[in-house]
């Protein structure tokens, strides 16, 4: 049995804990108080495109039961709750003047945070784009990085000066490679040449944000979240590390080296030859402007063998529903090589957990395999910060079961249930034990 006390005392009193969310994962409200269409609404009704064939209509009716669950969130004891703005809520079509009712949901949001003395995570951009911006082109489209500007400056008036933190972007490899070179994710474009160009403007329009903002007298830290793999070679040999230090820089050092070196890694251009992408004067330089804090989100690490021979299922490690290997030494490892390489603001946890079975047995989840991840993990990041990594905070993915983009509903990462028939919230026995290893931190705080 995990003893929550033990691991408690490692942490110091500030580190911020907290659970995360999206907005179309739990929103719904899909065509409500004037909210445009979203890639993701479009690309839901693509036959075969969403694994149950659903959609984020309705989702977890977040938008309607916004007051219970800010008393759930806060009933957990966290410090920080992860949310972010729908695009399309805020400007329905990506441009001109904002939507006043879309502000006023996520004001209530903020407001009803702070109410109940925990700090908002604002995440500018996870995903939902305004459908009419994808008309006009999308990511690929270098203007669109200027929308994202206009569109950061008009969520920042009404709300920089009482949230906690703001994220520009929430993992802007998944929207580059899943949305955009194998089609998996919205808005389903299979380009590879285009996934890079993407990537770029998704940099850029950070940057071009966080000095906007800044600009603009915004308060809050500002900062961005990575998905990072920690990537290992299948075995010793000469071709197979070579290989891990390719995908490596290919994935980790593409998106962290603009950040913190203002450079593209030089190999990894020169593999992509003609599709590396279009960058003008001042670009990098605009990437690179520094940042408060550095978000991660950790879910599994990746194997690189030379001639493609591994396999995970038979690695001995276990699996999630997912299928992602389960290995919280990798987290180790990852934040100690971004220490040795960059020289980190405060860093953030801002996504970790799994989906498992969850059997429901009369009214409770008793989700063992979800508390031996967390407690793991949570021990993971306690090694690194012990080993001098700037940790400042870390956080659930996700507060509730949602809808898990092209999985559908059918896998489930909340520490809470989340019946989809009623709408009812359950806590899974992971929220219970999340709630009482937060009350042993809060503990040393007195
Ligand atoms: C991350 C996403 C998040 C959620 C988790 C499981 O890539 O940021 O929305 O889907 O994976």
């Amino acid at each position: 049995m995990h003893r929550p006390d033990d691991l408690a005392q490692q942490f110091p009193p500030d580190f911020q804990w907290g659970v995360a969310t999206s907005s179309f994962q739990i929103e719904g409200a899909a065509r409500e108080d004037g909210k445009g269409e979203s890639i993701w609404d479009r690309f839901c009704r693509v036959p075969g495109a969403i694994a149950d064939a659903s959609n984020g209509d309705v989702a977890c009716d977040h938008y309607h039961r916004l007051d219970s669950d800010l008393d759930l969130i806060a009933s957990l004891g966290v410090d920080a709750y992860r949310f972010s703005v729908s695009w399309p809520r805020v400007q329905p079509d990506g441009a001109g003047a904002c939507n006043p009712k879309g502000l006023d949901f996520y004001e209530r949001l903020v407001d009803g945070l702070l109410a109940r003395g925990v700090k908002p995570f604002l995440t500018l951009y996870h995903w939902d784009l305004p459908q009419a911006l994808q008309d006009r082109g999308g990511w690929a489209a270098r203007d669109t990085a200027h929308r994202f500007v206009d569109y950061a400056r008009g969520v920042r008036r009404r709300l920089g000066d009482r949230v906690a933190a703001i994220a520009t972007h929430n993992e802007p490899q998944v929207v580059a490679v899943l949305g955009h070179e194998t089609g998996d994710f919205a808005p389903g474009i299979k380009s590879r040449k285009t996934a890079i160009q993407v990537a770029h403007h998704l940099l850029l329009s950070h940057g071009l944000a966080v000095q906007a903002l800044r600009a603009d007298g915004c308060i809050a830290p500002l900062g961005i979240v990575i998905n990072l793999a920690h990537v290992e070679p299948a075995t010793d040999s000469p071709a197979d590390v070579a290989k891990a230090r390719f995908d490596d820089a290919a994935g980790r050092r593409w998106y962290l080296d603009p950040l913190f070196k203002g450079q593209y890694p030089p190999e990894v251009l020169d593999a992509l030859g003609a599709d590396a992408p279009a960058v003008q004067a001042g670009d990098m330089a605009a990437i690179a402007t520094p940042i408060d804090y550095l978000g991660i989100n950790y879910y599994f690490r990746m194997v690189a063998s030379a001639d493609g021979s591994f396999d995970k299922a038979k690695s001995g490690l276990a699996l999630t529903e997912m299928g992602w290997e389960i290995y919280p030494r990798g987290l180790t490892a990852l934040l100690l090589t971004l220490h040795r390489e960059y020289r980190l603001p405060k860093v953030y946890v801002t996504e970790n957990g799994g989906a498992f079975k969850d059997p429901v047995v009369d009214g409770r989840v008793h989700d063992a395999d979800r508390i031996d991840y967390l407690h793991t993990h949570i021990a993971a990041v306690a090694e690194a910060m012990r080993q001098g990594v700037p940790m400042a905070g870390y956080m659930v993915w996700s507060l509730m079961d949602n809808f898990e983009w092209s999985s559908g509903y059918a896998k489930r990462f909340g520490i809470v249930h989340v019946d989809y028939a009623t709408q009812q919230r359950t806590l899974k026995d992971s929220a219970l034990w999340y709630r009482e290893f937060l009350s042993r931190c809060h503990a040393r705080r007195m």
